[in-house]
């Protein structure tokens, strides 16, 4: 518990060949905690995919911070997601994934998210408002999937200011597809978009239909007045170096992979902040008398937030267990001395944030759901350590976090305001870990008025 994050001091271990490959397909993130429990923190695995996973933190800030040029995404996970997502921040590499970066980073500092307080706000107050008949109904619902269409539609209404309008669905239904088409085993030829399995064609389908619908939305805003929304920002942003803008295949790159990349995540962490409340009652209860101390039953403000620490804590701790993008990988640019071992040029590294977060040696009992881990000055409090990294780490870090974050704690104050989510004694959980983490089989909840 005490050990250093500065400090790695154990050795490169190779498992069997194959060992355990058929888990890989039921649960990933089971495999890689298997992985690291059988053998340590630093394996080198052999089989259908030869990747080498670390689970240390001073490995991982190697890797995301001190030498970062010497890694990038170019691997087969990620040259996968390029199918999807184009060239966008997600998967641009070298200069064009600095210049977006550059451009696009202002956009979404504290400041320029704060302006999207008050349509979270209306966002997740219509949905609490449509809630008090299912209150009143003591009706069963899927919770997950309720907090997928409020985070979609809170991205709807960042990006372009009215929202999806009727295209929600539709949108709803092409990230369900690129997210399933990129959490698929990278296989080799049925991986190529060109191969024509019907995952491929459901992929190209998809994004047919989501590239026209946003050529449509930026065609109609050029034609019309600017709005306080992320699409006028893209669409006026210029490069610094040339003053050139970006062009219409760049701004459709970077909105899809930010829809997908934001909306499923955010949702996924609300799923399991509710479930995690429901499990542990007496932080349930702390985070309603802090609630109830800073907002009472008036409207949450923009003041009121940095004055919500616990309910801060109850995400961060939620992340910690359930990180929703829980999987990392990067691709050796040249040889590389990585844990006191050389590995050689095109080798894959991945990490399991699953696995990271609940290291023993850096967390005290880490299954345990304490929120209190992340006061300021508790000894735990690691998150500069690279044991604790929800959003990345390096400069490559969630370009969303603010956003994320921000929209978290509106949505679970909003909602803890007026009820009590209650998981219902038909649900059935379980985790399963695709491209995000969720409940395998959703959350079936249902509500009782505060
Ligand atoms: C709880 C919500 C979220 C989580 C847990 C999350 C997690 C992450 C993580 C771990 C990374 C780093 C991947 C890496 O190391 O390569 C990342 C990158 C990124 N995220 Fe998020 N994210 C969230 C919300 C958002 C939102 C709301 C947006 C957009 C508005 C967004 C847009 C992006 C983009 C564009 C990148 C790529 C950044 C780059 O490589 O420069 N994310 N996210």
């Amino acid at each position: 518990m005490n050990q250093s994050s500065q400090d790695f001091s154990g050795k490169l271990v190779r498992p069997p060949w194959l060992y355990k490959q058929w888990m890989i397909a039921g649960n990933p993130a089971c495999f890689f905690d298997r992985l690291v429990s059988d053998y340590g923190d630093f394996i080198h695995y052999r089989g259908l995919f030869n990747f080498y996973l670390i689970n240390h933190p001073a490995l991982v800030k190697q890797v995301l911070m001190d030498t970062h040029e010497s890694f990038d995404k170019n691997s087969i996970i990620y040259n996968r997601f390029s199918n999807a997502f184009g060239d966008g921040l997600v998967v641009s590499e070298g200069e064009k994934w600095k210049r977006q970066r550059k451009l696009m980073q202002p956009m979404f500092g504290h400041a320029a998210v704060n302006n999207y307080f008050q349509m979270m706000i209306g966002a997740s107050s219509t949905l609490a408002d449509q809630w008090e008949e299912s209150c009143r109904n003591h009706k069963v619902f899927d919770l997950a999937d309720q907090m997928n269409h409020l985070t979609l539609e809170i991205a709807g209404r960042a990006f372009f200011h009215d929202g999806f309008t009727q295209n929600s669905d539709d949108i709803s239904q092409w990230t369900q597809i690129i997210n399933h088409y990129s959490a698929k085993p990278p296989l080799p030829i049925v991986t190529r978009p060109w191969f024509p399995s019907p995952t491929n064609l459901k992929l190209r389908t998809a994004l047919k239909g989501f590239h026209g619908f946003l050529q449509e939305m930026i065609d109609s805003r050029r034609n019309t007045t600017q709005h306080n929304d992320l699409l006028s920002l893209l669409l006026q942003a210029k490069h610094e170096d040339s003053g050139t803008p970006m062009n219409d295949t760049e701004i459709r790159e970077e909105v899809l992979g930010m829809i997908i990349g934001g909306h499923e995540t955010s949702s996924a962490a609300l799923t399991w902040i509710f479930y995690e409340l429901h499990q542990n009652p007496e932080v349930q209860q702390k985070l309603f008398d802090e609630i109830d101390q800073v907002i009472g039953n008036r409207p949450l403000t923009m003041e009121d937030v940095p004055k919500l620490k616990y309910t801060k804590m109850v995400i961060d701790e939620t992340l910690r267990m359930h990180p929703p993008f829980w999987f990392e990988n990067r691709n050796t640019i040249n040889e590389v001395e990585l844990g006191g071992t050389r590995l050689p040029k095109g080798a894959m590294i991945a990490f399991s944030r699953y696995s990271l977060h609940r290291h023993e040696n850096f967390w005290e009992a880490p299954n345990k759901f304490n929120p209190l881990r992340f006061e300021p000055d508790n000894e735990e409090n690691r998150r500069s350590s690279y044991a604790y990294i929800p959003f990345g780490g390096g400069p490559r870090t969630c370009i969303g976090i603010h956003f994320a974050v921000l929209e978290l704690v509106v949505i679970l104050a909003t909602i803890s305001q007026r009820f009590q989510v209650i998981v219902d004694e038909s649900d059935y959980h379980q985790m399963a870990a695709h491209l995000t983490m969720t409940p395998k089989y959703g959350l079936k909840v249902r509500l009782q008025s505060r």
